[in-house]
């Protein structure tokens, strides 16, 4: 095997969405005696996680999100929930980023492969085709001043395997603490990026129609966008993503 030939094969594994290099020798799991349950992790300073009943995901995702009362407990809330798969497959609970001030919120999908590693949203490939496209219109993240920044999170806080479609629950699970995400940041306005966000918060499909027209999303004026990972592979759509940009920009500017 030459070092190109071990690389090239490293790199197919991870396409096909390895994400941990486990050990040389095979474990036959059919023989390794069930581990005892172990004992939830308390973060300091967090709610008690409810007891973990099969029976209502939802009714606890919604009890302990309505319990946080600043950001800061909301992730903590979140890092407790015990309900959700995808916390067991993530390298990173992926909260956040940007200024949570910011007159703008943006809500993503969920993370990738790229996000899951820094425990940030948006930034890999689509990301940083987001921030050109803010930045385009006088918006940056990292900006100290709420007027020119944005914060921006996603519906599902952790990566799906190999970046799969989110599924009904999973959404339904999170979306107490997307609710309780927004009402905690209070943006005037919302961008929803991509259809899985507009499922969620419109209850609605179909970005291709809901893009660049103004809809309302927990009270807030939310504006659909396409996602910046669909532009990459269609570039012709940056037209029509460019035409909703200038519409949030003169938005913005009203307030
Ligand atoms: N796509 C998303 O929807 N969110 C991210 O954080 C990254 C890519």
């Amino acid at each position: 095997m030459t070092t190109a030939n071990l690389r090239a094969l490293l790199e197919w594994q991870i396409e096909l969405g390895a994400t941990e290099a486990i050990g040389d020798a095979p474990v036959n799991r059919f023989e390794v005696p069930a581990a005892a349950p172990k004992p939830a992790v308390r973060v300091a300073g967090a709610a008690p996680p409810p007891p973990v009943t099969e029976s209502d995901p939802i009714a606890d995702a919604r009890a302990m999100a309505e319990g946080a009362t600043s950001l800061e407990e909301l992730q903590m809330a979140l890092a407790a929930y015990p309900h959700c798969e995808l916390a067991k497959g993530a390298r990173n609970l992926v909260f956040a980023d940007g200024q949570p001030e910011a007159r703008l919120m943006l809500i993503g999908e969920a993370p990738g492969r790229d996000e899951d590693i820094a425990g940030k949203p948006f930034v890999g490939r689509a990301g940083q085709l987001l921030d050109i496209m803010f930045r385009e219109i006088g918006l940056d993240r990292a900006s100290p001043d709420p007027d020119r920044a944005f914060y921006i999170t996603n519906v599902l806080p952790w990566r799906p395997p190999q970046n799969r479609d989110p599924k009904p629950e999973e959404i339904a699970m999170m979306l107490p603490f997307v609710e309780r995400h927004i009402a905690l940041a209070k943006p005037e306005l919302l961008v929803l990026i991509g259809n899985h966000a507009c499922q969620a918060l419109l209850g609605r499909k179909g970005i291709t129609r809901l893009r660049g027209t103004w809809a309302e999303a927990q009270g807030r004026p939310a504006l659909p966008m396409l996602h910046p990972a669909y532009l990459l592979r269609n570039p012709a759509a940056k037209r029509e993503a460019w035409a909703d940009m200038l519409e949030l920009q003169a938005r913005l500017r009203t307030l």
